[in-house]
């Protein structure tokens, strides 16, 4: 197969494991991310599966270099997976708005930006996937992560409206609900391991939804009845919970 994945956050824990996943079935790839030397380690253990990986510096807060950044795709990708995402510390986003700014734009209005630009060539191609990864937290706005949990419910709408908007078109858009995983993201919270995914099973499993082209996907199945209960909550009662 000589087709291109664009993976964009590619130095993430998960992307590793997405890329590790897509060479073993032949996939080339494009690796985004700002940390050129984490992306040059993980190029060097993917071309062992003699695949064509090439490196692209992204900053998806530089919104002016989106545009020049696809177009100089010789060849177009016809998969994109994100593994964007920033989350650090809720409290300091909360009273700082470069930081609050940062996650919003980095979780939604920054990948919006670019999802925008790809799909409109996929459209005209009436080909391609976008797969993007959200999380639950983005499905009932909790005082621990409501800031970053409204930027990924935010992609997770704009996924839907385009996955409505694409359907006739033949481009199939897949949300990630995804739970928590051990990655440098997470490191430092308090991780129960029954609900935990480890990185290389979320890899796997979302190259396997992406290329099954699913719209909305619980990663960990036990997400799909946690959340299904805490949707059912009602607000009067959920105002009063302490953190969780
Ligand atoms: N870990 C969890 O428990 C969990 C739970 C639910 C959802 N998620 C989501 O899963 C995805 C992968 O996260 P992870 O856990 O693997 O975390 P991670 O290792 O911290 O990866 C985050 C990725 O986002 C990229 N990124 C951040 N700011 C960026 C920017 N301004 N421009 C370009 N790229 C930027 C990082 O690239 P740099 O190296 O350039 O910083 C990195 O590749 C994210 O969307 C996250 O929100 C994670």
């Amino acid at each position: 197969m000589s087709e291109y994945a664009l993976v964009l956050g590619a130095s993430s824990d998960i992307a590793k494991y997405i890329c590790l996943e897509l060479a073993k079935k032949n996939w080339n790839l494009y690796l985004t991310g700002r940390n050129l030397k984490l992306l040059e380690e993980l190029k060097t253990t993917l071309e062992e599966s003699n695949i064509e990986v090439k490196i692209f510096y992204l900053d998806i807060l530089d919104f002016t270099s989106h545009e020049k950044f696809y177009s100089n795709l010789k060849i177009k990708p016809s998969l994109v997976i994100s593994a964007v995402g920033y989350y650090e510390d809720q409290n300091k986003a909360r009273e700082s708005f470069v930081e609050s700014y940062k996650t919003v734009t980095v979780n939604y209005l920054g990948l919006m930006n670019l999802v925008n630009l790809i799909s409109i060539d996929f459209e005209k191609k009436r080909n391609g996937k976008i797969v993007v990864i959200s999380s639950v937290a983005g499905l009932r706005g909790r005082q621990l992560n409501y800031i970053y949990g409204s930027a990924k419910a935010g992609i997770r709408i704009y996924l839907q409206g385009l996955r409505n908007k694409l359907h006739s078109k033949n481009v199939k858009i897949t949300t990630i609900l995804l739970g928590p995983v051990y990655t440098k993201m997470s490191l430092g919270h308090k991780l129960m391991p029954v609900i935990t995914l480890k990185p290389e099973i979320a890899g796997k499993k979302i190259v396997d939804a992406s290329l099954k082209n699913k719209d909305e996907i619980y990663l960990h199945w036990i997400w799909k009845y946690i959340m299904f209960g805490i949707k059912l909550i009602p607000e009067f009662i959920f105002k009063r919970l302490p953190p969780f």
